[in-house]
């Protein structure tokens, strides 16, 4: 899907790109070659106005004389071409060298189609010729400006220009590709987490739900067995603390989460933590160091984490067990740690219990979500969870909350 949707989002990019490109290669070509063209055309009429002045000057000084002659120019060469003609007869004229060329140009202004002030293009045996023409009484005086180099020119700027272009869209495609597989990797990853995660909540649900139709079918043959009861409930329970925490994480782990940050006496709330628990246990088996410790923090999951821990310190712990919650307000930050005497975790697993659904022992039931809520919450403040621990004697979880966060 994630794949699909990256070379969606390439040819997109690219398809964009390229319409980009067009707009301004034709833009930036109609400009090159309307400028080009305004150019020509004023330096046609200027040199038309010259002629003309210079027809007046012959005529007056009586030294106008019939004469033609070719003038030495190539296609290739922006040259200008005069030519007078008196009752539609060329009497004056300085023709293109190229006979054939000349020849048909000069059909052409003889055949009185062309008006004064106004300036013509036209193709004439491979040549192009921009035309203007006045006249004086009888006498019209022509000039034919050779502009096939400039044509050629912006035919090689367009060509230019477009192969600049395909390359581009070429290269950008394989930018826009290797752009969209960077951005995605992340993408992708959170999107592998969040599917696994959602395939590992699916399959947890499975076997209390599987227990639970078990006791019903069980209540179905034995109505008056009521422990069943106690353990149906027994079940709901922890799918219900299950649901809690996926909910929680969910929360939590969702970037606009906000924390609600107050200051309030860290030692109270562990207090409060604690004797539920106690009350269960022979005196003794939970201790509490550090008085008067306050944090700024969010305590309502404060409150969950001090929980979370407790939970795992009383479950992995056999009999006589020893567990001391330890708070201690240093400089700039505040320290929670909470040790107990008892199964361990074994070196190469430390790294894992944070992980969602993790557990030691795969085939127990269990949830394996509260480290990994604590940790979230820990992250929620900015702060660092890690274990040690020691197989047979015991864990320590050490929290510490950095208190200059904001
Ligand atoms: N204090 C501890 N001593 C020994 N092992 C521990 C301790 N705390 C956690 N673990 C190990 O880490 C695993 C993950 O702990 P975590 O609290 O995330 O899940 P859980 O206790 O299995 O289930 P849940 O907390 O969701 O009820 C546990 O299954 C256990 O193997
Ligand atoms: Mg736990």
């Amino acid at each position: 899907m994630i794949k699909k949707l990256r070379h969606a989002l390439t040819i997109k990019y690219t398809l964009i790109l390229t319409c980009l490109l067009f707009a301004g290669l034709i833009a930036s070509f109609a400009a090159y070659r309307h400028t080009g063209f305004q150019l020509l055309q004023s330096g046609l009429k200027s040199y038309l106005a010259e002629e003309v002045q210079e027809m007046r000057h012959a005529l007056k000084a009586g030294t106008f004389a019939e004469d033609i002659r070719t003038v030495k120019s190539s296609v290739k060469s922006m040259h200008n071409f005069t030519y007078v003609l008196i009752d539609g007869k060329i009497v004056r004229a300085e023709r293109p060298f190229d006979e054939a060329a000349a020849n048909q140009l000069e059909r052409k202004l003889s055949s009185g189609k062309y008006k004064s002030g106004k300036i013509y293009r036209e193709k004439v045996k491979g040549w192009r010729f921009l035309i203007a023409k006045q006249n004086l009484g009888n006498i019209e005086i022509f000039v034919a400006a050779n502009y096939s180099p400039v044509h050629r020119n912006v035919r090689a700027y367009a060509q230019n220009a477009l192969i600049a272009a395909l390359i581009a869209i070429v290269l950008s495609y394989f930018a826009g590709g290797w752009f969209a597989a960077k951005s995605f990797d992340y993408i992708e990853q959170s999107y592998e987490k969040q599917k696994r995660f959602v395939s590992d909540a699916a399959h947890e649900f499975r076997t209390p739900l599987t227990i639970l139709y078990s006791y019903a079918e069980l209540l179905e043959y034995a109505p008056e067995k009521s422990e069943i009861i106690a353990d149906i409930k027994d079940e709901i329970q922890q799918m219900s603390d299950m649901v809690d925490r996926l909910l929680a994480i969910a929360r939590y782990d969702n970037s606009g989460a906000v924390a609600h940050f107050e200051r309030f006496s860290l030692t109270a709330l562990a207090q409060s933590v604690i004797k539920p628990w106690a009350a269960l246990y022979p005196s003794g088996t939970f201790e509490l160091d550090g008085n008067g410790v306050e944090i700024t923090a969010d305590k309502t999951m404060i409150r969950q984490l001090l929980g979370i821990l407790l939970d795992n310190a009383v479950k992995y712990t056999g009999e006589d067990k020893k567990i001391s919650v330890s708070l201690a307000q240093k400089s700039n930050a505040v320290e929670i740690a909470v040790k107990d005497n008892g199964i361990g975790i074994e070196r190469d697993n430390l790294p894992k219990i944070f992980d969602r659904f993790w557990r030691a022992e795969a085939a127990r039931h269990e949830k394996g979500l509260g480290l990994s809520l604590a940790e979230t919450i820990v992250n929620l403040h900015n702060g660092t969870i890690r274990a040690d621990s020691t197989i047979g004697a015991g864990t320590t979880f050490t929290v510490v909350l950095p208190q200059n966060f904001r």
